[in-house]
C-alpha cells in the first residue's frame, strides 16, 4: 500500500502542515518511501458524506449505476454516500439493500451505504421489513420513502416507534400530497405569472410539524429531508429548542436556486421540493449556518435524457449534485473551512452513524478525506461527467473550488482530479 506525504497542506484552514497517509490512516511515521502530493494552498476536508444519494441501481442503470454515481460522488469529495431507496425494485428487503451494499463494495469508490424504504413498494400502505433491513449486512439504520412522503401519521407513527428499537431513523420527504396535487413549481408570483400549478410551501410546513410533534411523542429520531422553506425552518427551530430529536437537510440547489428559473421552462431546473424564492434560500442559508439546518445533503437525482429533456409538465423532478456541491457550497458559505467540515462531513456521518467518517484529521484517524484546491475556478461541462446523466442545473456556469483527491482508507479514488479506476 503506496503511502503519501501531504506536504504544507491546511487541514480544514488551519496553517500549513504536512500529513502522511500510511496503511489506511493518518500517520507520524516519516520512514520509508512517501508519495509526495505538493499541496500548498489546497485544503483538507475529512471525507464528505451524502445522506441522500439516488443511484438508480436496481433498476434504472441507464440513469445511473452504483458504479458511475460512487464515481461521480468519490470527484466530488465524497467517500461515503447513503443510497436512496426509490430505485426498482424498491429497496425494501434485506435482499435488495444487501445487493446495492455489495455493488458499492465492489465499485470500492466509496462506502455505500443503503437506506431502506419505510413502506413497501413506497406505496404508503404497510411497513416494510424494517428490522431484517436493520439486521442485514447492509446494516440499514436510516428509512426513507423519498421521492414519497409517508402521508398517513398512523404509519409514520409505527414506523418512528419501530426504529427506535434499535436507534434507526425515519427521514421524511415532507410534501402533503393533496396540496401538492398536479404541483408543477413553487407556489408564488412566478407560479401565478406561468400559469403552473404550484406546490405551496405549507404543504411541506404542515408534514415536519406533524412529524416533530410524533417524533416527540414517541421518542425516536427525525431526519426531515431536502427543507426548502423560510416557514419549515421557523417550524424545526422551535422543535429543536423543545429538545425534539430531528435533524435537517438542505441541498445546494436550495441554497442559490429560485422559482425564477422556471421561466425559462428549462426542465433541467425542475425539482422536488421545488426551487423556491430569494426569501427562501436567504433563511435556508441562515439556518444552515446555525445549525437549524444541521446538513448539506445533494439529493443527486440523474435522470435519462428522455425523461428531462421534453416538455416541463412531463419531465421528471431532480438534478444532478455530486460533483458540484462542495463549490456551491463554497460559493454560498464562503471559505469557513471548519463549518463545511461540519455540515457536509462530522454531522452527516454522525446522523448516519458512519464509523470512520467524519472524524477529524488526527494521527490514528481512518485516512477517509478529501484535498480542495479553494483558488481553481471551473466551467462545468456536462459532458466531463462521471454521473451516467447529465441534468446538471449548472451548466456553463463558472465554480469555485476543484477536488484535487479523495482518499478512501488510505488509497487515492481521486487524484490529480480524475478517478483513479
Ligand atoms: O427531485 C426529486 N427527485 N425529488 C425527489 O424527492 C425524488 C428525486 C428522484 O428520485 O428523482
Ligand atoms: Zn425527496
Amino acid at each position: 500500500m503506496t503511502a503519501y506525504l501531504l506536504k504544507g497542506v491546511s487541514v480544514v484552514g488551519g496553517s500549513p502542515t504536512d500529513l502522511i497517509i500510511r496503511d489506511g490512516v493518518i500517520s507520524s511515521d516519516r520512514s520509508g518511501a512517501l508519495e509526495e502530493i505538493d499541496a500548498a494552498g489546497l485544503v483538507a476536508l475529512p471525507g464528505l458524506v451524502d445522506l441522500h444519494t439516488h443511484l438508480r441501481e436496481p433498476g434504472r442503470e441507464d440513469a445511473e449505476t452504483v458504479e458511475t454515481g460512487s464515481r461521480a460522488a468519490a470527484l466530488g469529495g465524497y467517500t461515503a454516500v447513503c443510497a436512496m431507496a426509490n430505485t426498482s425494485p424498491v429497496a425494501d428487503t434485506a435482499g435488495v439493500v444487501e445487493q446495492v451494499w455489495r455493488l458499492g463494495r465492489e465499485a470500492g469508490l466509496v462506502d455505500v451505504q443503503p437506506i431502506g424504504a419505510v413502506t413497501v413498494g413506497l406505496a404508503g400502505k404497510q411497513l416494510a421489513e424494517l428490522g431484517a433491513m436493520a439486521t442485514s449486512a447492509a446494516n440499514v439504520r436510516i428509512f426513507s420513502d423519498d421521492g414519497f412522503c409517508v402521508a398517513d401519521p398512523r404509519l409514520m407513527r409505527r414506523a418512528l416507534e419501530y426504529v427506535k428499537a434499535f436507534d434507526g431513523i425515519i427521514a421524511q420527504h415532507a410534501e402533503e400530497p393533496r396540496l401538492t396535487e398536479g404541483a408543477q413549481m413553487h407556489e408564488g408570483e412566478v407560479s401565478t405569472r406561468l400559469g403552473l400549478t404550484g406546490w405551496p410551501a405549507v404543504a411541506e410546513e404542515a408534514i415536519i410539524a406533524r412529524d416533530v410533534l410524533l417524533a416527540e411523542h414517541v421518542g425516536s429520531r427525525l431526519h426531515v429531508c431536502h427543507v426548502s422553506t423560510a416557514g419549515s425552518v421557523e417550524v424545526l427551530r422551535q422543535a429543536k429548542a423543545r429538545g425534539v430529536l430531528v435533524t435537517a437537510e438542505v441541498t445546494p440547489h436550495h441554497l442559490l436556486l429560485t422559482d425564477e428559473l422556471a421561466a425559462s421552462y428549462d426542465p433541467v431546473f425542475k425539482v422536488n421540493p421545488p426551487l423556491r424564492t430569494a426569501g427562501d434560500v436567504a433563511a435556508l442559508r441562515e439556518a444552515l449556518v446555525e445549525g437549524v439546518i444541521d446538513v448539506v445533503a445533494t439529493d443527486h437525482a440523474p435522470h435519462a435524457v428522455e425523461d428531462k429533456e421534453c416538455e416541463w409538465a412531463y419531465a421528471r423532478p431532480g438534478m444532478l449534485g455530486l460533483e458540484t456541491a462542495l463549490s456551491i457550497v463554497l460559493s454560498v458559505l464562503g471559505d469557513r473551512w471548519d463549518l463545511i467540515a461540519d455540515r457536509m462531513s462530522r454531522t452527516p456521518a454522525r446522523i448516519a452513524r458512519l464509523a470512520g467518517h467524519g472524524t477529524d484529521l488526527a494521527v490514528g484517524s481512518p485516512a477517509n478525506l478529501t484535498l480542495v484546491d479553494p483558488s481553481a475556478r471551473r466551467v462545468v461541462d456536462p459532458a466531463e461527467l462521471a454521473s451516467r446523466s447529465r441534468n446538471t442545473p449548472y451548466s456553463g456556469t463558472t465554480l469555485p473550488g476543484r477536488i484535487v483527491a479523495t482518499f478512501l482508507r488510505g488509497e487515492p479514488t481521486v487524484l490529480d482530479g480524475k478517478a483513479v479506476k
